[in-house]
């Protein structure tokens, strides 16, 4: 009796350990379902933060340094049709939009010199070659537009001394230079040589601007860029990450009122601090913008390749006039007058050339300066609009149209008898649509894994967890129950040992049944 008796005790104290062992185990593992419910997020955010930093070596560096992508460049020109008429007649400037005309584009990042505080230095190089087969045309094609050096001599001589406008009609007349060229679509983009910049060159000091004799819109754009540009790689501050520090060793503009507005501090359009949300603002830097482009989102879309993405546009008033929109007031340090509303004037970055951008067809720009024209249709978002889709999660870009229209702001000067009936307008000149239209397979099926996983291996990681954690609790609690239930039964059974059998017999059987 006693024997049994020890014997039963010492299992019964096996089971009562093993009881509460398997009790902390469920309890564990519910902590940890719901640990990993809370901060799997974080975990996840904290492993694509040191996925994403650039580092020699790393994927991520490979494409960042050289896009397996191949970008383009849509060019759209207006040619005139009316030049003669326009200037003796003063008729309304009739327009051609002619294009696109297609240049596929080669990027790589060339000279890469890491330094130790979280930066490093490139080249941006970009090739352009021209596609037939994508174009309406070819670069051969002849078109007249705006003599863009000529009319911006012209505008800013307005408000110089008399006889120096005087001096510059006999020269003009002398070089036998026209209000309007016809020049090839190559020669508009890459450069043509223009008598009036050489005669600058030879006459002007050194020190003096304009550096080249040739003009062109992209001239000196294909192949590497000179400028040193400085970037965060995200080591030392990943809400930082591709976005530029400085250029040439400065981290400002010299040209506006403020820091805000002198800020260089975007991306370059490849990548952004990772995490955004649709609360962000996007920031784009480009030399030729000669300024921070902001981007705010706009909808959720689904890119090539079932990435979710979510695409983000410049605010409406972005280019608004500062009376509209005050935050602009530090874009126009020499104003009033500023750039009326929908442009932005960027002949600080030009030499001073008046010109003016805008978005094409004069989108978000008074209708007045479109119908000022005759061929120009009115814009369409859809074609017209500036957007780049961005995965939130890796801040990576996934598709962009960088849509921008070259303008230029003339100003009528009497003095000057070949441009004396030039009356003051803005002149559009040509469009372009930059930009990706998708990324490779490989890099959006990352994308897509990194945004399709993560809430599902949340989900069946917490799932797992707290169904073990609850099965084994729920066994715990039984076999805790049973044991206090033949705990008691062995406390009211004490001397009755014939009873405690058929007492508990039944018991152990109820789960069974
Ligand atoms: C551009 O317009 C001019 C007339 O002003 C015309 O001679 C020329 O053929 C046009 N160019 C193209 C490519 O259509
Ligand atoms: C200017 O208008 C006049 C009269 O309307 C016309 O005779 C003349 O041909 C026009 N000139 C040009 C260059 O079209
Ligand atoms: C990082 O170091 C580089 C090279 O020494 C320097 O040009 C750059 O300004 C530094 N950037 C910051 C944010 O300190
Ligand atoms: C750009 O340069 C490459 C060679 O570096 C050349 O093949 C290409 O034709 C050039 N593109 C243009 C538009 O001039
Ligand atoms: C860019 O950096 C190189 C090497 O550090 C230097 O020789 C060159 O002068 C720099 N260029 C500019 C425009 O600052
Ligand atoms: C976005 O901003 C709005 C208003 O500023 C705020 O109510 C909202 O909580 C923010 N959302 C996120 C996800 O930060
Ligand atoms: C553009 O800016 C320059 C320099 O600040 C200024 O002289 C010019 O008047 C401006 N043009 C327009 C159209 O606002
Ligand atoms: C557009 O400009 C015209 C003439 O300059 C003006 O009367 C009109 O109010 C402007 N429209 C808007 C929407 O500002």
């Amino acid at each position: 009796m006693q024997f049994s008796d020890s014997r039963f005790d010492n299992k019964h104290e096996t089971f009562h350990r093993f009881k509460w062992l398997v009790a902390a185990l469920a309890t564990l593992c519910i902590i940890f379902g719901v640990l990993v419910a809370i901060f799997f997020t974080s975990w996840f955010n904290l492993i694509i933060n040191s996925q994403v930093i650039l580092r020699d070596g790393t994927q991520t560096f490979g494409w960042w340094s050289k896009p397996p992508v191949t970008p383009m460049i849509k060019v759209y020109i207006y040619n005139v049709t009316n030049a003669d008429e326009f200037l003796t007649n003063g008729s309304k400037p009739i327009v051609d939009e002619l294009g696109p005309y297609v240049y596929t584009e080669k990027w790589e990042k060339k000279n890469i010199r890491f330094h130790d505080n979280g930066t490093l230095t490139f080249n941006q190089e970009k090739i352009y070659v021209f596609d037939e087969s994508l174009s309406a045309g070819f670069e051969e094609d002849v078109v007249v537009v705006p003599n863009i050096p000529m009319l911006s001599a012209t505008s800013q001589s307005k408000h110089a001394a008399k006889f120096l406008r005087l001096a510059m009609a006999s020269i003009m007349d002398i070089l036998k230079i026209k209000p309007f060229v016809e020049v090839s679509v190559g020669q508009l983009l890459w450069g043509y040589e223009d008598p009036l910049l050489k005669l600058a060159k030879d006459v002007v000091p050194k020190e003096q601007k304009l550096p080249y004799e040739e003009f062109g819109l992209m001239y000196n754009k294909n192949g590497t860029s000179k400028d040193n540009v400085t970037m965060f790689t995200g080591a030392s501050d990943i809400t930082k990450y591709g976005l530029v520090d400085r250029v040439n060793g400065i981290a400002k503009l010299p040209h506006y009122l403020n820091d805000e507005c002198n800020s260089l501090m975007g991306s370059d359009g490849s990548v952004f601090p990772p995490h955004i949300t649709k609360n962000t603002t996007l920031h784009i830097y480009d030399k030729d913008l000669c300024r921070l482009l902001p981007l705010k989102f706009e909808k959720e879309v689904t890119v090539a390749g079932n990435v979710p993405g979510y695409r983000f546009t410049p605010a409406d008033d972005v280019f608004a006039s500062p009376d509209v929109n005050p935050m602009n007031k530090c874009y126009c340090p020499h104003g009033p007058p500023c750039a009326p509303s929908g442009f932005f004037n960027v002949s600080l970055c030009q030499y001073d050339s008046p010109v003016l951008l805008s978005f094409p067809h004069f989108y978000m720009a008074n209708d007045s300066y479109r119908t000022a024209f005759e061929g120009i249709s009115p814009p369409d978002p859809e074609k017209h609009k500036f957007y780049m889709d961005v995965q939130p999660l890796m801040g990576a870009g996934l598709s962009a149209k960088g849509r921008i229209q070259i303008n230029l702001a003339v100003s009528q000067v009497t003095d000057i008898k070949q441009v004396a009936s030039f009356p003051d307008i803005i002149f559009p000149i040509i469009w372009f649509e930059d930009g990706i239209d998708s990324l490779p397979e490989e890099m959006t099926s990352l994308m897509a894994l990194a945004t399709s996983v993560p809430p599902v291996a949340r989900a069946v990681l917490t799932g797992i967890l707290l169904v073990i954690g609850l099965l084994m609790l729920v066994v715990a609690i039984w076999r805790l129950v049973r044991g206090a239930n033949r705990l008691s039964s062995l406390h009211l059974a004490t001397g009755h040992v014939g009873p405690l059998q058929t007492k508990d017999m039944p018991m152990a059987n109820v789960p069974r049944h």
